[in-house]
């Protein structure tokens, strides 16, 4: 393992013998004669390792490993102590110093022991990354977000959690529809039992229906065994219904009845099975309009909008874009070992004023591919894709205008912001705004839009 080190030592000799052998070992050296300089240093650059003589003109070096540990508890000191004074060398250690090496020096034995504080402060680093994460995210292990929107998400979340009722979630492609599903089961009762997913969009009907309720032995030509199916494989936890409201039509008043009476019959049977299920089902299409459309049977949406779930667009998250990709670029980093640790300033801007038609999937994505591309440890905005960053956001002239509205423009304004974030639906704009249906169509009705 390599890092950066600073050493700070008075003797210049030895500086310059440290730093030749310890540059030759892989190390990025920089060294100072003089403690306060090196505190300065120490202040304004990242080290991985400090190695420091503890007795140097005008310098009690146990105060100075005490400063350095107030300043950056995380950087480990390694504290050079003569011969014979292990009093000494206890004292550092107990102000804060790693460990110590004793005069004159081996130096096989200072890189041992630099290697060791390199390793612990990594560990370190790791430890405190997953306890940072964890007291994000709350209850809610890898789930992202803190934006007002999500919150309250999470909160209607862990009260449905628990309730045996079926639930349907909407929201555009990529915004977390079986995340959700996934934290509503390991939210509930069922936790023990299976997960199921099962897409309702990617099977023709007759292969669907085996799929989902198994068959008898023979029931059709390619039926060799008899198959259990996805209902009894998720008996007794949660059956995820992904884009139920494309589901074949003709399957739909048989997934309604299994629903309604809690009994499957597999293909080909006779007799009819008893099965416990809880069903969380997911759409991209509004319902409403696919019922309208005449692709998903009303009766079967009732059943499944017994309790409605909204996983809203990602450019109506505000910050939260920014955490996410921190989220995902720690995560990337970590699993291919590229030291990328953040993002530029200006790459954050880009971030922040793209309106994501992907949503949570397309920024994972862009985050991804920009980790692999970069050589920085900020992501700078040329590793962002091409969409990203050349995007124009109507909004972005906005902000340099700095004209005084009245307060019903602002409002005016900014309801047409929201309508446009959420694709003009105005329910979800009536709840990401807080106010009652109601009152969002009188507001609308007077300003004519
Ligand atoms: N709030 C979040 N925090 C962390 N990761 C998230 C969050 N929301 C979504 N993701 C991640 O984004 C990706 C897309 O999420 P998911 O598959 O749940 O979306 P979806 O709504 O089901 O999409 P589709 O409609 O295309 O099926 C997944 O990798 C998921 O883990
Ligand atoms: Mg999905």
């Amino acid at each position: 393992m390599t890092g950066r080190i600073l050493i700070v030592d008075d003797d210049e000799n030895m500086c310059g013998m440290l730093h030749d052998d310890l540059t030759h070992r892989g190390h990025h050296v920089v060294f100072t004669t003089d403690a306060e300089e090196a505190f300065e240093q120490f202040m304004s650059e990242p080290f991985d390792v400090v190695v420091t003589d503890l007795r140097m003109p005008g310098l009690n070096g146990i105060d100075f490993c005490h400063r350095l540990a107030e300043n950056r508890p995380d950087v480990p000191v390694v504290v050079i102590t003569a011969f014979g004074s292990m009093d000494t060398a206890v004292e550092a250690i107990r102000a804060g110093a790693y460990d110590f090496v004793t005069k004159p020096i081996e130096r096989d034995m200072l890189a041992i022991v630099i290697d060791r504080a390199l390793k612990h402060r990594s560990l370190q680093e790791q430890v405190r990354f997953l306890r940072e994460q964890r007291e994000q995210s709350g209850d809610f292990e890898e789930f992202v977000g803190q934006s007002r929107i999500m919150e309250r998400l999470f909160d209607q979340i862990s009260r449905v959690a628990e309730q045996p009722v079926p639930v349907l979630i909407t929201g555009e492609s990529g915004t977390g529809k079986e995340l959700i599903a996934r934290t509503l089961h390991r939210h509930s009762e069922r936790r023990d039992a299976a997960f199921v997913p099962v897409n309702c969009a990617a099977l023709p009907a007759a292969l669907l229906e085996s799929e989902l309720f198994g068959h008898r032995r023979g029931a059709f030509t390619d039926a060799k065994t008899d198959r259990r199916g996805l209902f009894l494989e998720a008996d007794r936890g949660t059956l995820f219904l992904d884009e139920i409201a494309a589901m074949p039509l003709e399957l739909q008043p048989k997934l309604l009845r299994a629903l309604e009476t809690g009994l499957i019959r597999p293909v080909g049977e006779n007799t009819e099975i008893e099965c416990d299920v809880r069903v969380v089902a997911a759409t991209n299409k509004e319902p409403e309009a696919a019922v309208e459309d005449g692709e998903f049977r009303e009766d079967l949406f009732y059943r499944v909008n017994v309790v409605r779930l909204e996983a809203p667009p990602l450019r109506a998250r505000g910050n939260d874009i920014l955490l996410l990709a921190q989220h995902f670029l720690q995560e990337v980093a970590r699993r291919s070992d590229k030291p990328v640790k953040g993002l530029s300033p200006a790459a954050a801007q880009k971030l922040l004023s793209y309106h994501w038609p992907g949503n949570v999937r397309e920024l994972r994505n862009a985050v991804e591919r920009a980790v692999a591309m970069t050589r920085f440890e900020e992501l700078a905005v040329e590793d962002l894709p091409p969409k990203i960053r050349e995007y124009q956001s109507s909004a972005a002239d906005a902000d340099s205008q700095e004209d005084l509205l009245p307060l019903e423009e602002v409002e005016r304004q900014y309801i047409q912001r929201v309508l446009d974030a959420v694709g003009g639906n105005k329910s979800t704009a009536a709840r990401v705004l807080g106010l009652g249906r109601r009152t969002l169509y009188r507001k609308l009705e007077r300003w004519g839009l």
